[in-house]
């Protein structure tokens, strides 16, 4: 009935998420409130496992990207699971170390890296740095070399693929900030440069399409592109890349019409494409690493709010009010992203009324979801903004000093706080 498995309704007619009744958690431990549901996270981490051990023979490495949801639970959810962790800040990076991740798995993006960051992945010895820019290949291998050590990277491609989905999330195509341009030859150059540097491991080469796509096209299609590149490669250096990174952006339920594929699905396809076309194409079948940041936690999370007001205004329409918004959800806001929201507390009940659910910054655009489905309700009813557990907390803000939430995991029914909920001592402690 719900957008995710872990959601479902007990007998007093509340929703419960990973078998904890939502109304009590709202309750135990104030709103706004991120929830999880762990299972859910480690059941999705592990189909991308199971999959990539079922159709490519193990032979690559699932990374969780990070900047969906980061803190250290998390990375330890992922150091538990054995799986390898892509950043993009140094806040990322060093939130993955500070609980003992293995640099080694640890995989370094970012369009513009400072040279802290950098200094401190080499440093750290992270695994895999995904170099986007020629000036940054320059800065990491002499970074390396003052260090005395050989940087293992991996260089950022655009393959120039149309992925079908929001403008704002699309990041493969030709006109993007990202990474190499491949028909300029910009790609192949990069390559040859890194080759002919003493500091540098190239280990193979990335390509990440876009977010939330629900086809397999787009990423076969990139994975194709990608080995064509591999076999010009071969043919002017004489060097095999051994790695392929193919990137994230596998489509999650939000509504409950959609519906994506399972993620085994990708791997299936995909991997056939790659063992198919690097046979074709007569270069080594690459290990392959896939970098799933939404798919893993989106539908694991839920964000719980209270309504403080209902106000109808006829003909036009009903704003109901809540403790939180753009603040820890800028998703609607931003994308104008879809939402199902369900009344907590009357989660039996049928969703009749039409609403805009409005947040509580001093701003008119501070909505989380227009026109939506929800049951009749009243100050002091709970609200639960469903699939919110990827890009809702990594992106919040303390907008109008509002605090930020707290995160809660909950595991077999039993909630533990995994993320406190802000003060107003935090939110002024840099101020001088
Ligand atoms: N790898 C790279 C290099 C990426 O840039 C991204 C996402 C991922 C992996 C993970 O993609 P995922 O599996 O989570 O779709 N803030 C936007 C999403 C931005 C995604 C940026 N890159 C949103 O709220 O929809």
């Amino acid at each position: 009935m719900y957008v995710s498995d872990c959601i479902s309704v007990n007998d007093c007619g509340h929703l419960t998420v990973g078998g904890a009744d939502t109304v009590k958690l709202a309750k135990s431990f104030g709103t706004p409130l991120y929830v999880f549901d762990e299972n859910e996270i480690r059941k999705n981490i592990r189909a991308f496992i199971r999959s990539m051990n079922e159709f490519y023979n193990g032979n690559g490495m699932v990374v969780y990207a990070s900047k969906a949801f980061c803190c250290k639970e998390m990375c330890r959810i992922c150091m538990q699971e054995n799986i390898g962790i892509d950043v993009v800040s140094g806040g990322e990076l060093y939130t993955a170390l500070s609980v003992g991740f293995p640099a080694e798995k640890i995989v370094f993006h970012g369009n513009n890296k400072t040279r802290e960051e950098l200094v401190a992945a080499v440093e750290n010895g992270v695994g895999r740095i995904i170099v986007d820019n020629l000036t940054e290949l320059e800065t990491l291998n002499e970074i390396a070399a003052s260090q005395g050590k050989t940087a293992g990277i991996m260089f950022r491609i655009k393959p120039g693929i149309d992925a079908h989905t929001h403008d704002f999330i699309k990041t493969g195509q030709i006109d993007s900030k990202f990474g190499f341009a491949l028909e300029t030859g910009e790609a192949m150059e990069a390559v040859k440069a890194a080759l002919g540097m003493p500091n540098v491991k190239l280990r193979g080469l990335h390509c990440h399409i876009g977010s939330q796509i629900f086809d397999i096209d787009p990423f076969e299609l990139a994975a194709k592109v990608m080995l064509e590149l591999y076999k010009d490669i071969k043919e002017q250096t004489g060097v095999e890349l051994p790695e392929l990174n193919l990137g994230g952006g596998f489509g999650i339920k939000y509504l409950e019409s959609e519906n994506p594929k399972p993620y085994g699905e990708y791997m299936k396809n995909v991997s056939a494409v790659v063992k198919s076309f690097s046979h074709e194409l007569g270069i080594k079948t690459p290990f392959v690493l896939i970098e799933p940041g939404r798919s893993i936690v989106g539908a694991a999370g839920l964000t719980l709010y209270t309504v403080g007001n209902v106000k109808n205004i006829p003909d036009i329409r009903t704003y109901v009010s809540i403790d939180g918004g753009m603040g820890d959800n800028p998703r609607y806001a931003l994308y104008k992203a879809d939402y199902e929201i369900v009344c907590a507390n009357k989660a039996n009940e049928e969703r009749t009324e039409t609403v805009t659910v409005a947040g509580k910054c001093c701003e008119s655009g501070d909505l989380i979801q227009e026109n939506t489905k929800l049951q009749p309700v009243n100050a002091g009813d709970i609200l639960a903004v469903l699939s919110t557990g990827a890009y809702n907390y990594s992106m919040a803000s303390n907008y109008n000093r509002i605090a930020r939430p707290a995160v809660v995991m909950v595991r077999d029914g039993e909630a533990r706080v995994v993320v406190k909920r802000e003060t107003y001592e935090q939110i002024t402690a840099n101020d001088v």
